[in-house]
């Protein structure tokens, strides 16, 4: 009888460890560039325990950050290729494999949260997230915002375009960011993102722009001092997806996917708005020197906007498209 016990409760642990693995959630993997604390990380996180609750727990997500898997430029070729599920990036790092997004990192364009959220909720960011499906293989399923992207670096306060002239900035490898510090006189270095920390950190560059969320959840304070209050590109970071992914999903998922990205996309602006400020006097107390660009930044605007435009015109999808995004943020068009 006893043999006869155990034999029940043998194949009693076997349906159960079977049924078990039928119920198992789906995890998906989730790659993000920056580290904890970051408005990638926040935003991941909101996403994740929405996809969750949206679906009963039959879908999940890992994050796997700090660039684990892989440089943010190629995520993109990896969600393209289908190889990963999600990525949490840079819009600028998004813009070689579809050019058209470009226009979300043209200088002095957004000026605002505000204006971040109403391109990124409204007509235009539809559209771009058709671009990314036809150029790249991606879907922007949400949109992360991060703030301005302000110019850190080791050696002096940089206030003029001259003072720019005295270190060597590591950009993204993005033709319009580069092109800007062109413009401005300056001296780029292109690098990716998952190699920053450490040329920063070796002096192989002297300084690199990002938001200050950015540059504390990346403990940039530890190997930068003076920091420079440009506004020439207000962060976004959008949330992509493999479309093969996405397509192989039955349309209840795909809605659970869509709603749980628009609920993160809400989650990170009020994160911005809830740390941004203190995040920006932690930094202060920790030792780095904030300047605001001479003049107002006129000199910055001006060469940014005059020469790096028009260069970009054609590959933003046409200078017409940038008059609407102006009209549509109530500035003057060009
Ligand atoms: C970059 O500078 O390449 C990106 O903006 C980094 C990031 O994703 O925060």
């Amino acid at each position: 009888k006893y043999k006869n016990n155990n034999a029940v409760a043998l194949s009693l642990t076997a349906a159960l460890l079977f049924s078990s693995s039928s119920f198992a959630a789906t995890t998906w993997k989730i790659a993000g560039g920056d580290s904890e604390g970051s408005s990638q990380h926040a935003f991941g996180l909101k996403f994740v325990e929405q996809l969750e609750a949206k679906t009963d727990g039959k879908y999940t997500g890992q994050l796997f950050m700090n660039s684990q898997l892989g440089s943010e430029q190629d995520t993109v070729v990896e969600a393209g290729l289908g190889t990963l599920d999600f990525s949490i990036l840079a819009i600028n790092n998004v813009t070689p494999f579809s050019p058209r997004v470009g226009v979300f990192t043209l200088p002095y364009v957004i000026q605002s949260l505000e204006e971040a959220e109403l391109l990124t909720q409204g007509e235009v960011g539809a559209e771009l997230v058709e671009n990314t499906v036809e150029d790249a293989g991606v879907r922007i399923v949400g949109w992360a915002y991060t703030g301005f992207r302000v110019l850190t670096n080791s050696k002096q306060p940089v206030k003029t375009l001259e003072d720019l002239q005295q270190i060597i900035v590591r950009v993204p490898k993005n033709e319009i960011m580069i092109d800007t510090y062109k413009a401005w006189g300056g001296n780029p270095t292109p690098m990716a993102w998952s190699e920053t920390f450490t040329a920063l950190q070796q002096g192989v560059v002297d300084g690199q722009d990002n938001p200050y969320v950015t540059v504390d959840a990346m403990k940039f304070d530890t190997v930068q001092k003076y920091v420079t209050n440009i506004r020439y590109i207000f962060s976004i970071e959008p949330l992509i997806m493999s479309e093969a992914l996405f397509q192989e999903q039955s349309p209840e998922v795909q809605q659970a996917i869509i709603e749980a990205g628009n609920a993160a996309t809400k989650h990170s602006a009020e994160f911005l708005t809830a740390n941004e400020t203190r995040i920006k006097q932690q930094l202060v107390e920790k030792g780095m020197v904030i300047s605001d660009p001479a003049n107002g930044e006129k000199e910055w605007i001006d060469k940014a906007t005059t020469s790096v435009w028009p260069k970009h015109y054609e590959s933003i999808g046409g200078k017409d498209k940038l008059n609407r995004i102006l009209r549509l943020l109530g500035r003057e068009e060009i």
